[in-house]
């Protein structure tokens, strides 16, 4: 059973049938004039409408990438050269994905000032602080729509309208969002927005920055002048091909996955925080995404837990793809506020539409086995005490034992 879709999905067999006959028979270049071009020319052209239509843009505002860092890149970048001679200050928040945070360290040493604003415990930013935080010299808000580890979703509409009073730039990361909660880009107030086609069962390596008609960008690839100039290079058309189509099946399929989705997330919240002690749920519970849940378990370490359920036949993760691999504590999970101990005992469970078939009560049942079986391992635990008052069950306040 595989836990892990936000790390990325499988590719849909409708995606895949759609993609196939771009890899030989229609294999154009689509700059070029002739017949077989003109063939791969159209198919682009199909899947921008598409991509358009699942956002509600227009295809002309819409650039194909290679993926959603590349988008992220474009836009922070994009904004921040063409618009350096009228400010040099960038706004975004604590917990980014790396995509937009590694940019942003890049633009600092280039001189620009980014101001992180806090997430607090529940995993969204607060309107105030961000309307503290603009300055004369503001020129970009970047705040993610969905985060990538624990789920929590931004008030980007919000955000939105007082960057547009302020005359800022704003962009958000909709890797997470689109396809699990409605984007629509003119109701969210947003000048560039990124998505990403392997989190929607799409192929990977291939994405798309929104850019609302009139907003410039600096271009960072040069070249053929491919994608109106701002992306040189010969487009990845079967890849485009099926982002296309998995943007159109995502779009025709939200009611029914988010009813679907959302149901499952919910029993197993309740479940795992009504059978597991000192379990927590990481972030808000109501402002989140259908398909993504985050957990953490007192005394337990994160990367055991993930073996011992892949034993058991779950793939789940312990924070985002791009981290599972580091030891360091998860900087999302640390923008929260929580103990850096805590912090290891996460668990990361993202579903997929083909998640009915996850029967809840099995997969808690193991998971409340493994994390015992932990537990009775760990020198952090002790079954005798109270860990939210930390204070001893057996022996009251004045244990000097447990
Ligand atoms: C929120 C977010 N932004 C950006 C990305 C990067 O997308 P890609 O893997 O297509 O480069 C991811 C991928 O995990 C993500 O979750």
């Amino acid at each position: 059973m595989y836990l892990d879709n936000s790390a990325t999905t499988q590719v849909s067999e409708e995606v895949f049938e759609e993609m196939k006959p771009y890899f030989r028979e229609e294999f154009g270049n689509p700059s070029t004039l002739y017949g077989i071009g003109r063939e791969s020319k159209k198919a682009l052209n199909q899947a921008r409408q598409r991509v358009a239509d699942a956002i509600n843009a227009k295809p002309e505002e819409i650039i194909f990438t290679g993926g959603g860092s590349e988008s992220d890149n474009l836009a922070i970048k994009g904004i921040a050269f063409k618009l350096a001679k009228k400010g040099k200050h960038i706004i975004t928040t604590d917990f980014e994905h790396p995509a937009v945070k590694e940019t942003l360290y890049f633009l600092e040493s280039l001189d620009f000032k980014v101001t992180y604003l806090p997430v607090y415990e529940n995993g969204v930013i607060k309107i105030d602080d961000l309307k503290e935080a603009i300055t004369d010299e503001t020129i970009l808000i970047t705040v993610m729509h969905g985060n990538n580890e624990i789920g929590t979703v931004q008030p980007i509409e919000e955000i939105g309208k007082i960057a547009r009073e302020k005359g800022i730039k704003f962009h958000t990361d909709a890797v997470q969002t689109f396809g699990k909660i409605p984007v629509d880009v003119e109701k969210l107030n947003v000048d560039l927005l990124s998505l990403s086609s392997h989190k929607i069962n799409g192929p990977k390596g291939v994405g798309a920055l929104y850019i609302k008609k009139g907003t410039r960008v600096t271009p960072l690839i040069h070249g053929g002048g491919q994608e109106r100039g701002i992306r040189a290079g010969t487009e990845n058309v079967p890849g485009i091909v099926g982002f296309g189509k998995a943007c159109e099946l995502a779009a025709n399929q939200l009611d029914e996955h988010y009813e679907k989705l959302s149901s499952i997330r919910d029993e197993l919240i309740d479940k795992v925080l009504g059978t597991i002690p000192e379990a927590y749920l990481n972030g808000d519970k109501e402002k989140r995404l259908p398909n993504l849940v985050n957990f953490r378990f007192k005394a337990i370490e994160g990367e055991s837990l993930i073996l011992l359920l892949d034993a058991k036949g779950y793939q789940a993760s312990t924070g985002s793809a791009c981290s599972s691999n580091k030891l360091e504590a998860s900087p999302v999970l640390t923008a929260l506020g929580l103990d850096p101990v805590d912090v290891h005992g996460s668990l990361r469970i993202s579903l997929s539409p083909e998640s009915e078939k996850f029967d809840v009560d099995e997969f808690v049942d193991i998971l409340s086995e493994a994390v015992s079986r932990l537990r009775q391992m760990s020198p952090l635990w002790n079954d005798d005490l109270d860990y939210d008052g930390v204070m001893c069950k057996k022996h009251g306040d004045d244990c000097r034992m447990c």
